[in-house]
């Protein structure tokens, strides 16, 4: 009797197993944030592909978009006020813009701390003292430093230009944006902190190019790029070189092995 039991029990315990592995799951109720989440935009640049190179116009066009809508929120921490000659701005240019901000410092005669004009070697402004400042001002939300911001995410440029040019749909119906977010389909989690930053004519462009939403978010996005990878037009100029000097080389090196192994007969 017990036996029996026990085969029965055995059984069952297969049983249940076999059903447990053969009932196929039932498909889980697809998550909306995934079905509205989207693929950057295309877009390209003059510097795009692998020969090109930076646009210094629109480079500056980018910093003055930075330097007028994005730097209220948002450090680069990792530039000094000298770099801007890279992308064509004279030492007298740089050195106004510098002067135009004020960092801290100490007062010699007295050690008080106090402040001074900026000079071009030192680095960019910062909205906040830290990133603790940073939260309480934006709802929590930290607006991260974007020195780097274009390699530290997934399709770089396409995705800063398409975040910014992202905003103003309405969501589906049904679904909730949470209290203080904005809805914005380029964001991991199409909620976003940042408001829209960017609408038409917010700067006013020295050369007259014409500042629509999509023209400044390309603008600051190769500004942006340049500021995390300012050396790839050199390392694209060594690139080319590198190559042309190997095709040379290989060159020689087919007409040596000829004559080296002319006068052999097979
Ligand atoms: C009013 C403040 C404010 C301004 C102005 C602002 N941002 Fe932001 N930004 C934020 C905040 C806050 C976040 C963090 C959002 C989050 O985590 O939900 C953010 C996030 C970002 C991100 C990162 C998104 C990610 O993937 O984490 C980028 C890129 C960005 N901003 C670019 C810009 C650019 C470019 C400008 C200027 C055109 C700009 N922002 C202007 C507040 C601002």
């Amino acid at each position: 009797m017990v036996r029996l039991i026990g085969i029965a029990i055995g059984f069952l315990f297969c049983f249940v197993l076999m059903w447990a592995a053969l009932t196929p799951r039932e498909a889980a109720a697809p998550d909306p944030v995934k079905l509205l989440h989207r693929h950057p935009k295309e877009v390209t640049f003059a510097h795009s592909g692998p020969f090109g190179t930076f646009d210094r116009a629109q480079l500056q066009r980018g910093f003055q978009v930075y330097k007028e809508v994005c730097s209220a929120c948002h450090g680069m921490y990792h530039l000094a006020y000298r770099n801007l000659e890279e992308i064509g701005f004279s030492p007298e240019e740089v050195k106004a813009i510098a002067a135009e901000y004020e960092v801290s410092t100490i007062d010699q005669a007295t050690g008080e701390t106090t402040t001074r004009p900026a000079i071009p070697s030192d680095k960019f402004y910062r909205p906040f003292p830290n990133e603790t400042a940073a939260r309480a001002a934006n709802n929590n939300a930290y607006p991260p430093d974007l020195s780097l911001i274009v390699k530290a995410r997934k399709d770089g440029e396409a995705y800063v230009y398409s975040l910014l040019t992202g905003y103003g749909e309405t969501p589906p119906e049904g679904f909730e944006v949470p209290e203080g977010l904005n809805y914005n389909p380029y964001f991991h989690s199409v909620n976003i902190a940042m408001v829209q930053p960017l609408v038409d004519d917010q700067v006013t462009y020295a050369d007259g190019t014409k500042a629509t939403v999509d023209q400044m978010a390309r603008d600051v996005t190769a500004f942006l790029r340049w500021a995390a990878e300012p050396e790839l037009e050199r390392r694209r100029k060594a690139g080319i070189v590198t190559l042309a000097f190997l095709a040379i080389l290989t060159v020689l090196a087919y007409l040596s092995y000829r004559r080296v192994w002319a006068g052999v007969q097979h």
